[in-house]
């Protein structure tokens, strides 16, 4: 399969990740099949979608008619054979378990056509471990996007044991395609980001934990002392503390190496329920959520 023969792109999940891909793939002229396990989240996709883009019409940066543009050349579906059929290319954002990931690609190759490319969205996962539940290891990557996926330029691009030289240069062309910019990276615990990334966020938890200064402080440190946009507990509080320590626990269970032991506060805020954003409180208190 050749970049310039995709037509149709089928995504599954339509969550935050899936969503956004669904979007940058419509807004990018493919057809795409967004497909869910229930109407009620499929529809929770859509307003994912939709609710951005008419902020953006009022701001007057975008037309009502190419918001409906968009959200026309997507179709929702709870039908996993129909979404998959007549793909070129599936792309995967189911939660972030193996053994989920594992039952629905074995059953999406069974129904998709002999020569669609097959891509996972995982974050922290064995692409290797996951293409061994098809029968096409060689056409099968990982393309990671970030959140959101329609601002995010970066998409790592992710070798497994047996991709293709072929599949890795089918999805950089791709992203090229959907206006993102790939780093090709071979598989290996967290990637690039997520190995550089998730560890000092977890280290943001150890000098909390240890009174060497407060959220804020730490926050304001890294933000006036490094550029970054955010601070290390926004970050955590945004992308939710739960895929942090998932994240952590996947690097330590697979290196073995005790630099990537998750924090205990981190573990702690977890265990509270204060996973950031998402249920109101995380390292700070945003309300309702
Ligand atoms: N959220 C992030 O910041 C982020 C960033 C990059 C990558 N990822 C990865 O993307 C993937 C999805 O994460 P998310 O944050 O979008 O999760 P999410 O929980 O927001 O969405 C997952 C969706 O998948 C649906 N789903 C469950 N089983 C399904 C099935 N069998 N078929 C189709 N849909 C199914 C769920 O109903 C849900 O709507 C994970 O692998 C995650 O690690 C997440």
């Amino acid at each position: 399969m050749r970049v310039e023969d995709v037509r149709k792109v089928c995504v599954l999940g339509a969550g935050a990740m899936g969503a956004g891909i669904a979007q940058v793939c419509s807004q990018a002229g493919y057809a795409v099949a967004m497909r869910d396990i229930e109407q009620r989240f499929v529809d929770a996709g859509f307003k994912r979608i939709r609710d951005p883009l008419l902020k953006r019409v009022e701001r007057g940066k975008m037309t009502a008619e190419e918001v409906e543009k968009i959200l026309g050349g997507i179709q929702g579906t709870t039908d996993l054979a129909a979404a998959v059929r007549d793909a070129d290319l599936v792309i995967e954002a189911v939660p972030e378990k193996m053994d989920l990931k594992k039952e629905v690609w074995r059953e999406v190759d069974r129904h998709a056509a002999p020569d669609a490319m097959f891509a996972t969205n995982t974050s922290s996962l064995s692409i290797t471990e996951m293409a061994s539940a098809t029968n096409r290891a060689d056409r099968f990557v990982g393309m990671h996007f970030f959140n959101p996926a329609p601002v995010m330029k970066l998409v790592e691009v992710i070798r497994g044991n047996e991709t293709s030289r072929e599949t890795v240069e089918f999805a950089k062309a791709l992203c090229t395609k959907l206006g993102k910019e790939p780093v090709e990276v071979n598989e290996s615990p967290g990637f690039v980001v997520n190995r550089l990334l998730v560890p000092m966020m977890n280290e943001a938890f150890n000098l909390l934990m240890e009174g060497v200064a407060s959220a804020e402080d730490i926050d304001k440190a890294m933000k006036l002392g490094t550029n970054m946009p955010m601070g290390p507990f926004e970050l955590a509080d945004f992308t939710g503390l739960d895929i942090g320590l998932d994240t952590m626990e996947t690097l330590h269970r697979e290196t073995g190496d005790p630099k990537f032991r998750p924090s205990p506060l981190l573990r702690q805020y977890v265990r509270a329920g204060r996973l950031g954003r998402k249920t109101g409180h995380g390292v700070y208190d945003y309300g309702a959520p």
